[in-house]
């Protein structure tokens, strides 16, 4: 079968709630994926960052191999050999003194909005079902029900209500004054991404994450941190918020946890935070499964003994110098952390990802005039240096 083959079919049988480009993968490697016609392609999305540590890389892809051999799946009702190992990896890279294992990202997301909520009516002592978390606008945290009722993308939550806004104040990213302005006794706590992702790689003022964490000890609110696409290197720091040196009281983590062998997400925070949650408050069938768990402390470990990390700062800065130096009228600005970069234009970014998917790169718009950059983090010079070049060419033919 043929691309054209492929996407009849699941135009017919499959739910239309994306809009993919038309290319059809059947093979990935590192940063190349290559379509069931045999072109290749260089990822210039990688899975929205959950292949951080380039496509089936081979030290997970083992890992995931070998965990399959002995167990896959107990459930949390017995307890299993690689969760514990998780676990410690997390600590000793993070700090954090405990994690709560989930699987998608909106699930992790969901699982710090109860912490939030339950810390608030047990520790801080807010009236029973008046807890606020204070979120964002042009904030992204995922597709439940709960999530999209605080989005304020019309595409994210319209037509899915009711919601309950008095539940989540928004304020206006990077805004201080406007964020005090939202604090009440029932603030339970103020969630935040540390640079929007979906919001078009949006970095916040100087300062902002700052005068969080400040407003947050002084109120005593909690700072929850949402790492899913920014962490884990991404921006060429383990989390974002290491540009401010802040600390939140909860990260939440997903899509690289696992480089894309299987959906492991989790909540940090420390003791006196993660243990409000007592047994039987909250679960998943699937969360801490020991196949997650292999693939997961093994997709960590690739993160830092191939210094990806590192890496990602020092390419990520490379690529928007080369980026930046691209003549034309129609770029706005291009702006990044680590590889991870918005390119802006000042028209509809849907042709140019199409003209660049022709020419062999395949990246997302975001926002109607926004190209997220986003390679797997294994990336090479040279290969930004081709990239730079084809990215020129299609400004120019699209002027
Ligand atoms: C910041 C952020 N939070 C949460 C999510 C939701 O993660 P998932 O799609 O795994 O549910 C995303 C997904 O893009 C995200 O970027």
């Amino acid at each position: 079968m043929k691309t054209q083959d492929y996407i009849e079919i699941e135009n017919q049988y499959g739910a239309h709630n994306y809009h993919p480009l038309d290319v059809v993968v059947a093979e990935a490697q590192g940063i190349w994926v290559t379509d069931v016609d045999g072109k290749r392609y260089m990822d210039c999305l990688a899975a929205y960052s959950a292949v951080n540590q380039g496509h089936c890389h081979p030290k997970i892809y083992e890992a995931f191999v070998e965990q399959a051999k002995h167990v896959t799946l107990t459930s949390r009702a017995f307890r299993n050999n690689m969760l514990p190992l998780l676990y410690k990896k997390l600590h000793e890279m993070t700090g954090y003194e405990m994690a709560l294992p989930m699987n998608s990202g909106a699930e992790a997301v969901e699982t710090a909005i109860k912490l939030a909520r339950r810390w608030g009516y047990d520790v801080k002592g807010i009236e029973k079902d008046k807890a606020e978390i204070i979120v964002a606008d042009g904030n992204f945290h995922g597709r439940t029900t709960t999530i999209v009722g605080f989005s304020d993308d019309p595409a994210s939550f319209a037509g899915f209500g009711p919601y309950c806004h008095s539940a989540f104040p928004m304020h206006k990213y990077g805004d201080i004054d406007d964020l005090k302005s939202k604090i009440t006794p029932n603030t339970a706590a103020i969630m935040v991404e540390p640079i929007q992702g979906e919001g078009g790689i949006v970095i916040p003022p100087d300062g902002y994450l700052k005068a969080i964490e400040r407003i947050c000890k002084e109120e005593n609110i909690l700072f929850l941190c949402d790492e899913i696409q920014s962490g884990l290197g991404r921006s060429g720091k383990l989390f974002a918020h290491y540009y401010e040196n802040v600390r939140p009281d909860v990260v939440i983590i997903g899509k690289a946890l696992s480089g894309g062998f299987y959906p492991v997400s989790a909540v940090l925070a420390n003791k006196e935070i993660m243990l409000v949650i007592k047994p039987g408050e909250h679960g998943s069938t699937f969360g801490g499964n020991p196949l997650g768990a292999a693939v997961a402390c093994r997709a960590l470990d690739v993160l830092i003994e191939e210094n990806l990390i590192e890496h990602s700062f020092e390419m990520g800065k490379y690529f928007v110098e080369k980026l930046s130096k691209i003549d034309s009228p129609n770029i706005v600005q291009v702006r990044g952390r680590g590889l991870w970069i918005g390119f802006v234009l000042n028209r509809k970014a849907r042709p140019y990802c199409e003209a660049l998917m022709r020419e062999g790169i395949l990246c997302k718009d975001t926002h109607e005039n926004i190209i997220r950059i986003a390679p797997p983090l294994v990336i090479k010079k040279d290969e930004i240096d081709w990239a730079v070049g084809i990215i020129a060419k299609v400004m120019k033919e699209l002027e």
